[in-house]
């Protein structure tokens, strides 16, 4: 089966105040179809430049982009109408109903109106769909964008950060429509910036890091990369204790954190973790269990991204 999405060499270069920033820089990606596909990478990464090039909002400097087997921009045209995308946030009228305003752009163009009903229940807007749009959340807001872009039925849909501002509520609402599409058979591009978001909501995964790929595969191959893990430490006694034990590792050059419940966590190499329990005892402290933690996608790209990030800016 073709890609939805294939990129080779992409590079945008944009010209800001005398300034040449290279904001994409020799992209290779390929997004499968089917599924939930990641885009995951920093402010300032060059997701959306990225995802402007694909939809033809905007020129690439150099390299190719092919939509559905289609190099784009030039066959824009022939698959358009398979790709919905929310980039942007689109305008409503505030005084409209989210289905008057769904109903104005069906119309515009060219849509049968039993869509709007249609994209509204999948996006779970039914109950509101009657209120004026000046009422909805920040959540139901870009709910309905999403709907906007459903008019069309679109095979492939991309959404730019869709769960930017977001409160906990409309973050698991957008997931959870991202999964429904998902089963409807669309394949879904999203970018984030926030890493919990990606690794609960998608089967794959890129990481950019500066306008480049720094890793792609499943969510399970880039959490088993990397060298270091997280362990939990701890030490029988009250709290004066544990911090006893945080000073005396932290003193001796470890990564010592505290989680949100107070327990010492240490960052170190696989290989070297039984080290810890050496130089507690060496302390006189007893270490009751040292355990390795789930590694997150936090830790996987923060490691992953870590050269990128450091260079000069
Ligand atoms: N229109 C533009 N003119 C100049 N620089 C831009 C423009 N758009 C984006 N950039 C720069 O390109 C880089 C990538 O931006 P962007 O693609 O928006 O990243 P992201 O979406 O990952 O936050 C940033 O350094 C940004 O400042
Ligand atoms: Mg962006």
């Amino acid at each position: 089966m073709t890609a939805a999405i294939s990129i080779e060499a992409l590079t945008k270069t944009y010209a800001a105040r005398g300034q040449q920033v290279r904001a994409v820089d020799g992209l290779d990606l390929e997004i499968p179809q089917g599924g939930i596909f990641g885009f995951l990478g920093a402010n300032g990464a060059g997701k959306t430049t990225t995802i402007r090039a694909i939809v033809g909002h905007m020129r690439a400097t150099s390299g190719t982009i092919r939509v559905f087997d289609m190099p784009v921009p030039k066959h824009l045209p022939s698959i358009i109408d398979r790709v919905g995308a929310l980039v942007e946030a689109p305008l409503f009228f505030p005084n409209f109903s989210g289905r008057k305003n769904l109903s104005l752009l069906a119309r515009s163009r060219g849509f049968p109106q039993e869509r709007v009903d249609s994209v509204l229940a999948t996006v779970g807007l039914t109950d509101r769909a009657g209120s004026r749009f000046a009422t909805y959340s920040l959540g139901m807001k870009q709910r309905l964008g999403v709907a906007s872009v459903l008019l069309k039925d679109p095979d492939l849909l991309i959404l730019d950060e869709p769960a930017n501002g977001l409160d906990p509520p409309g973050i698991l609402e957008m997931r959870k429509l991202m999964r429904d599409l998902s089963a409807q058979g669309k394949t879904v591009f999203v970018s984030s910036h926030i890493l919990s978001e990606i690794e609960h909501t998608c089967d794959r995964v890129a990481i950019i890091a500066r306008g480049k790929l720094v890793r792609t595969g499943s969510v399970q191959e880039i959490l088993s990369t990397g060298t270091t893990s997280r362990y939990t430490v701890k030490v029988p006694g009250d709290s004066a204790v544990r911090d006893n034990a945080a000073r005396s590792l932290l003193a001796a050059g470890w990564s010592v954190f505290a989680d949100e419940h107070g327990e010492m966590l240490v960052d170190v190499a696989a290989e070297r973790a039984h080290e810890i329990t050496a130089h507690l005892a060496n302390d006189g402290l007893w270490v009751s269990e040292l355990a390795p933690v789930a590694r997150t996608l936090e830790a996987a790209f923060l490691e992953l991204t870590a050269d990128a990030q450091g260079g000069a800016q």
